[in-house]
């Protein structure tokens, strides 16, 4: 096997949760070069490197100066807000098309007249943004939670209809639900918690102030289309309250961000992903999106 380096884009919360994933699942691997954000790893491997807590990962070609990079086609990622890409740089991104199954190469503006070269294949899940840039308008919501639903809907065009139903576990203030209300869904919010008034007043919404370990199946006289999870609480709680919702409930798909606190529950997913598959859902997905911190999304669906 060739020695080669990689390269992971992330937020800086899951950065420490990577770093283990990388070091375990690819015991040659050895952090090379890092910036917060950014980072490299040296070693062997002939098969993909796509660790699950990265935006975006791939084959790192090195650090080059502005001068050397000569590319035809390239999109230009900065890891500050602050940095000014150089204007041939940002006509050289903008004017780059790559389509799914393609090779980009990703510029990427590390520091100040700082450059790195990698490469990776485009995947119909990834934003088609350079470094997975979330192309979500930002606008007044009442939590974060609307840009994890928003991303995760973008990312793997979830086939929401008009009209369906969505229980949200843990709706409260009202992020998601604000995102699934202006897709024409009928949202079931449950939380015991407060929502936020223009939540609460939306007429195709409906609070069930309570716990959801008290859900029942009369709860239910419509059934659900799908589920949705934001829930403050370890994974496996929550993983074992919708493993038990799905002995009476029968929806096309469930959307849930499982909170990552602790190194356990990442080594966990691989048999969550498992178990959804042993209950008869086809597609099982879990993707870090441009909004997540210590968490990540299980999609899972029947295809
Ligand atoms: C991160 S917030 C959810 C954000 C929300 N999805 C939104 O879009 O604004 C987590 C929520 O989980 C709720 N929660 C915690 N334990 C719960 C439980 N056992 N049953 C229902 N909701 C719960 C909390 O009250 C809190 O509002």
């Amino acid at each position: 096997m060739m020695t080669q380096f990689f390269f992971a884009l992330t937020n800086p919360e899951a950065e420490p949760l990577l770093k283990l994933e990388v070091l375990s699942h690819f015991p040659s691997f050895k952090l090379s070069y890092s910036r917060p954000g950014f980072l490299t790893f040296k070693g062997d491997s002939s098969g993909q490197f796509n660790p699950l807590m990265a935006r975006l990962s791939g084959k790192c070609l090195g650090k080059f100066q502005l001068d050397e990079l000569k590319y035809k086609k390239a999109w230009v990622w900065k890891r500050d807000e602050k940095f000014t890409i150089p204007s041939e740089l940002a006509a050289l991104s903008d004017q780059s098309l790559f389509k799914v199954g393609e090779t980009v190469t990703l510029i990427m503006m590390v520091g100040l007249n700082e450059y790195w070269v990698g490469e990776y294949q485009l995947q119909s899940h990834h934003f088609q943004t350079p470094g997975e840039v979330s192309s979500i308008e930002v606008r007044s919501v009442p939590s974060r939670a609307y840009y994890k639903i928003a991303e995760a809907h973008e990312a793997f065009d979830l086939p929401f209809e008009e009209d369906e139903i969505v229980l949200e576990l843990g709706s409260a203030p009202g992020g998601a639900s604000l995102f699934l209300l202006d897709q024409e869904l009928n949202v079931l919010g449950v939380d015991p918690a407060e929502m936020d008034p223009v939540i609460r007043n939306n007429i195709r919404f409906k609070h069930l102030k309570r716990p959801f370990e008290t859900l029942r199946s009369d709860d239910f006289r419509n059934g659900v289309d799908w589920i949705i999870s934001d829930i403050n609480l370890p994974p496996t709680v929550v993983l074992k309250e919708v493993e038990r919702l799905l002995t009476f409930l029968k929806p096309k798909g469930l959307v849930l961000t499982l909170k990552l606190n602790q190194e356990k529950h990442l080594n966990s997913l691989k048999y969550t992903v498992k178990n959804f598959e042993s209950w008869g859902f086809e597609n099982v997905r879990l993707k870090y999106l441009p909004s997540h911190r210590q968490e990540i999304a299980l999609i899972v669906q029947h295809s």
